[in-house]
């Protein structure tokens, strides 16, 4: 891979669902370690365009290029067997389960008693190995075996987040992670979106709520009607001008650029 190209580009995406036109000409790149926000009005496209990343469903048209190479995503094992992981709005947490028990739900860690015979859950291994991602994410946490039910939203997100990174994800896709928690922790999320970028992951935000991706994000994206309006670094914009292309006032979007589609 060329230094300071794309971890991944977008090209193109095309996805109907039967007469719905989610994407029509979609295009997204994103950086290593950078995060970027992707905004947009409801119906914008921005959840297709994500599960098409993450190989949830296949595109009309378009490709996906990862680290330069053109690929091609069946299932989404497909997709994080490449590092990208997304993390649900419902966060896809089991509630009854501890901390431990959903960061390594579905893999967990056995130690063979007599081999082939008997096979124990490693309670020890998986309880170390979740402390020690928790600690590299500075995520504080009174108990690890505390039930998911019982801790706050944002704990919750932050135990999601502890398992996305734990397939050791290079992407990291969320998909409205503030929008029910309270404003304590708001901060407290974005914090660990800054230290995923830290730690050299990369992260796609989408977000309703502007002032998240102005205080977190490299970068904003706004997809309208299928089809990127904006794309800008942050610095270069402003909350009223993404309104605008959010709503799509007198700006016409990129579609002037994007000749021949
Ligand atoms: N599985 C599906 N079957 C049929 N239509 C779908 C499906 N998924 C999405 N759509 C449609 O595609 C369009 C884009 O939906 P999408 O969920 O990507 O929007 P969004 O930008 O994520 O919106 P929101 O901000 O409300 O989450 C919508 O018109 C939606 O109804
Ligand atoms: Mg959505």
């Amino acid at each position: 891979m060329t230094p300071g190209a794309p971890l991944v580009e977008m090209r193109g995406i095309v996805k109907a669902f039967g007469a719905v036109e989610a994407l029509r000409g979609a295009d997204l790149t994103l950086g290593v370690a950078e995060v970027l926000g992707l905004v947009g009005d409801n119906a914008a496209g921005k959840s297709t365009l994500m599960k098409i990343l993450t190989g949830v469903h296949r595109p009309d048209a378009g490709e996906i290029v990862f680290e330069g190479r053109a690929v091609a995503f069946h299932s989404p094992r497909d997709s994080r067997a490449l590092g990208i992981e997304m993390i649900y709005q419902n966060l896809a947490l089991a509630p009854n389960l501890d901390v431990v028990g959903n960061v390594f739900l579905g893999r967990e860690r056995t130690k063979r008693v007599l081999p082939r015979v008997m096979e124990w859950l490693d309670e020890r291994r998986m309880d170390a190995e979740t402390r020690k991602i928790l600690d590299r994410l500075k995520i504080r946490m009174d108990s690890v075996r505390a039930p998911v039910a019982r801790l706050s939203g944002g704990q919750q997100q932050a135990v999601a987040i502890a398992r996305a990174v734990s397939f050791n994800a290079r992407v990291v896709v969320m998909d409205e992670p503030t929008a029910s928690l309270a404003v304590k922790e708001v901060g407290k999320v974005l914090a660990l979106v800054s230290e995923l970028r830290a730690k050299q992951v990369s992260v796609i935000l989408i977000s309703h709520r502007l002032q998240d991706v102005f205080t977190v994000a490299d970068r904003v994206m706004v997809l309208r009607g299928g089809r990127g309006a904006l794309d800008t670094r942050i610095g270069d914009t402003t909350m009223d001008e993404v309104v605008k292309y959010i709503v799509g006032a007198d700006t016409g979007g990129l579609s002037h650029l994007a000749s021949g589609r």
